[in-house]
């Protein structure tokens, strides 16, 4: 099983199969939240369990990624347990390979929230996706209200490209999502400066 990508703080661990009903019970989606769907109280946020759905019975390593998706866990270097999560899937542009990006999405439990880890986390998410595959876009959307999450991904060497106009039905209403991204370019000039 290949390493996770990390940095001095964090490091980013793919889910196995076998952790699944971990992330399902203590990492349920918060009512309320950015991330509550109105899915089941024992599912896992809509995204990481999108990836447990697409993933079953395809898991020849074991853990939670085919070609299309995966789920991580955000783990703090030096214990404590995982804070959350990070997730990647597959969106196209065009037909061809060359038109494939990625779609990433965060999800931190309340004690790992307001210490920054949402923005590392995030870049090394893009980082390490720019690292192991040819896409040339990553890409984030979040609630317009998420400005945590707004920022978080500015700091993560993300651009902020526009607005989706009540794309979102959630808690009862269509809500804005705003549109980050980063190009493989970018990230290279980041990694030089
Ligand atoms: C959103 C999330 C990833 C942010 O990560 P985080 O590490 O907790 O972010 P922080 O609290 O450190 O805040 C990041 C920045 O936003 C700022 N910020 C936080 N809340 C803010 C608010 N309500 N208004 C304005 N700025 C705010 C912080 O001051 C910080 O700014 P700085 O980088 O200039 O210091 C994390 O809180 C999370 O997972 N939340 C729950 C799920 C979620 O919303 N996921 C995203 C769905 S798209």
């Amino acid at each position: 099983m290949e390493e996770g990508p990390r940095n001095e703080r964090l490091r980013l661990r793919f889910v196995t199969r076998a952790e699944a009903p971990i992330l399902r019970s203590r990492y349920a989606h918060e009512p309320g939240g950015f991330n509550d769907f109105g899915q089941a109280a024992t599912e896992a946020p809509a995204a990481a369990e999108h990836a447990i759905q697409a993933s079953r019975g395809q898991l020849p390593s074991g853990e939670l990624r085919d070609e299309h998706s995966g789920v991580l866990w955000v783990e703090v270097l030096g214990g404590g347990g995982p804070i959350g999560t990070v997730e990647y899937h597959r969106v196209m542009y065009g037909p061809n390979a060359e038109s494939a990006g990625w779609m990433i999405g965060i999800d931190l439990r309340p004690e790992g929230r307001g210490q920054g880890y949402g923005a590392e986390a995030q870049r090394l998410l893009a980082d390490w996706l720019f690292q192991t595959t040819s896409a040339n876009r990553v890409e984030a959307q979040t609630d317009i209200d998420n400005l945590a999450e707004a920022r978080a991904l500015e700091t993560a060497g993300f651009t902020r490209e526009g607005v989706l106009r009540g794309a979102q039905f959630r808690a009862g209403a269509y809500h804005d999502l705003v549109v980050y991204s980063r190009l493989r370019d970018e990230s290279e000039k980041i990694e030089r400066s």
